[in-house]
């Protein structure tokens, strides 16, 4: 049983080389979700962290499909605040804003719905990876769409080398782990 969030990133996220594509390394938080107390230090990390960056209240918790939802909606319940989420184009039933991003072959597009969120809404983001940061900056435009706010934008894992942080170049980014 890990003793700290620390030990628990160490030794329950995993690389998995080659994967999606040859020459990807992709980082596998699988076993951190299914170890009970590496999930527990590490819901309870991002609560803490999106708390300090936010410095206020926040209304909702906006997670980004797929492992955004997995690790979002327990911070929510901890927060007190309600669950949103950031879907993949189609997935979403009632009306909706999408904004388009670019991937390294193409593009893809995210997707909130028009009345999730209220103008105001103080929100924190959560992922599970910053990469390229397309996506977490695609969803702060969507929020923006809705007139809430993004306050805080906390993930567990943040890939430096792929300049996510510069994209984004703002000051409300957190990671409990920068590789
Ligand atoms: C991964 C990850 C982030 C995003 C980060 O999701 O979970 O959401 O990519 O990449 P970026 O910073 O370069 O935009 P993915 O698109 O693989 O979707 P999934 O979670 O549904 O598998």
């Amino acid at each position: 049983m890990p003793s700290s969030l620390d030990e628990a990133l160490d030794t329950l996220v995993r690389d998995i080389a080659d994967w999606p594509d040859a020459g990807v390394v992709f980082r596998d938080v699988t076993p951190l979700l299914a170890d009970a107390e590496g999930l527990r230090l590490t819901v309870e990390g991002l609560t803490a962290l999106g708390r300090r960056i936010a410095g206020g209240d926040i209304d909702k918790v906006v997670g980004i499909e797929a492992r955004g939802f997995i690790f979002g909606t327990p911070v929510a319940v901890a927060l007190g605040a309600g669950f949103v989420p950031a879907r993949k184009a189609g997935k979403l039933p009632a009306l909706t804003h999408g904004v388009e991003y670019d991937l390294e072959y193409g593009s893809a597009t995210v997707e909130i719905h028009q009345d999730a969120l209220t103008p105001g809404d103080r929100v924190l983001v959560v992922d599970d990876v910053l990469a390229t940061g397309g996506t977490m900056a695609a969803v702060d435009e969507l929020i923006a769409r809705t007139g809430a706010v993004p306050v805080a934008n906390v993930v567990v894992l943040e890939i430096s080398a792929l300049g996510g942080r510069e994209r984004l170049a703002h000051e409300r980014l957190g990671a409990l782990r920068t590789y």
